[in-house]
């Protein structure tokens, strides 16, 4: 039997009929968003290893979290290291953060990253093992102002996709001891439920029990709808501090949901947490979240500087895009496609595509050209924009067609114009 690839995993390729959103063009079209999208916001971004000692993420994401508890990636290195691939992203930056003495340059930095984590999960639509995220994290500043330009940010990426029908969740879950005596009136509120609460919850309730109120079990979701709400036990000048977010939030125009029950899967999160989901997804429908982590930085022995970021999930993103059938139109096909036919021809082509390539216009050739329609074939399967036959004809008289294949237009051009004609269509786009 062929070796198969690992369970949750998949491959980004150049071609697939069914499942356009594994297509690399794709990824192209959403990677070059974000660099701009980061770069108008002046994010910088950084690039961290993919694996990294288990204890940054027992120490930043939480021993008790599903992510470190269930499902890391955990090995031990040849001198008996354990050793995790990084489920997420903020830890390790803010690990580098410290390592690189980030804070002695400046009080302020704005920080962005793309790649892959690995979690270790029952695979399902959109949940994947190995997954991209790409996430924006501001460190040192403590105001409003901080996270709602965040939470622009993310706004913007999605209008910049194109993505619809989206809904932005937004909760403020305080300082440690706010949540502490919330978790105690949260569980003598469900200790009377306990039995008939979902196994998971059953588990949570002893370690984690704020993580019940994300459940999606129906038996959950109706035990908790008269749960205590975390917006009644956060102190006065944190409700000033929520009220001011949601005010900037309304004055720029973005649509968000209080959501008292948003609590965040890692246990990093103080004050402002959010989650920005969709309704193509499925059960795994958050598209991206994050929050503030004003106490990460202290907790890994740096410097006391507040922070706030968040990621996004690429296959969901592009998964939702699909969906929503949103067209991407960067793609990165040939921008001219030679057909030599006569070795008279081929030498000619053989120094045209090199000088086109040299001018930096995409382009290929059938070197083995012999049939014009199979040639058009092979044109049309790596959707060439414009095609061009160069027969002996075309030799004698130094003069050639360059057809247009989407508008099925043909003009003619002289040899001696030719790279200067093709790089004024390609400029035009
Ligand atoms: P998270 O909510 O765990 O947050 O992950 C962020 C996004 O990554 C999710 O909304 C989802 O789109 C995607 N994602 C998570 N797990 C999977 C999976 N198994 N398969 C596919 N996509 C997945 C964090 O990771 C935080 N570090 C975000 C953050 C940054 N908070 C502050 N700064």
């Amino acid at each position: 039997m062929s070796i198969q690839i690992p369970k949750g995993l998949y491959d980004i390729v150049p071609y697939s009929e069914k499942e356009k959103w594994k297509l690399i063009d794709y990824w192209h079209y959403v990677e070059k968003i974000l660099h701009k999208l980061s770069n108008d916001y002046n994010y910088k971004e950084i690039r961290t290893p993919i694996f990294e000692r288990t204890e940054l993420f027992e120490r930043g994401v939480g021993q008790a979290t599903d992510v470190v508890s269930k499902e890391m990636y955990t090995f031990k290195d040849k001198a008996e290291r354990l050793m995790s691939l990084r489920p997420e992203g903020t830890a390790s930056l803010m690990r580098a953060f410290i390592e690189n003495n980030f804070a002695s340059y400046s009080q302020k930095h704005k920080l962005y990253y793309f790649g892959p984590m690995f979690r270790y999960d029952r695979p399902q639509k959109g949940r994947f093992r190995q997954f991209y995220q790409y996430g924006a994290e501001a460190v040192g500043d403590p105001s409003e102002e901080q996270d709602v330009e965040i939470i622009d940010m993310l706004h913007e990426l999605y209008q910049r996709l194109g993505l619809k029908d989206l809904v932005l969740h937004i909760n403020y879950i305080g300082q440690a001891n706010t949540r502490n005596s919330f978790k105690e009136e949260l569980k003598k509120y469900l200790k009377p439920h306990l039995n008939d609460l979902s196994k998971e919850s059953q588990d949570r309730f002893i370690k984690n029990p704020m993580r019940i109120l994300d459940s999606k079990d129906e038996r959950d979701i109706k035990i908790l709808e008269n749960a205590p709400n975390i917006l009644e036990f956060i102190t006065n000048e944190d409700e000033e501090s929520f009220k001011k977010i949601c005010n900037l939030l309304s004055h720029l125009k973005i649509p968000y949901k209080i959501n008292n029950k948003l609590v965040r899967g890692l246990d990093y999160y103080n004050k402002t947490v959010f989650e920005i989901t969709s309704s193509y997804l499925g059960a795994q429908n958050a598209l991206g979240g994050g929050g503030r982590y004003d106490s990460l930085l202290k907790e890994f022995n740096g410097p006391n500087l507040p922070a706030i970021g968040y990621a996004v999930g690429i296959e969901r993103i592009l998964q939702t895009m699909i969906a929503q059938g949103i067209k991407v139109e960067d793609l990165n096909n040939p921008f001219i496609f030679i057909i030599p036919l006569g070795e008279k021809s081929k030498n000619y082509s053989f120094t045209l595509i090199s000088s086109l390539r040299k001018n930096r216009i995409p382009c290929d050739i059938d070197f083995n050209a012999k049939k014009i329609q199979k040639s058009l074939q092979i044109a049309n399967k790596c959707n060439a924009k414009y095609v061009i036959i160069i027969g002996d004809d075309e030799m004698d008289k130094k003069k050639l067609k360059i057809k247009n294949m989407e508008k099925r237009t043909e003009e003619e051009v002289k040899f001696d114009t030719l790279i200067y004609h093709i790089k004024t269509l390609y400029k035009a786009g």
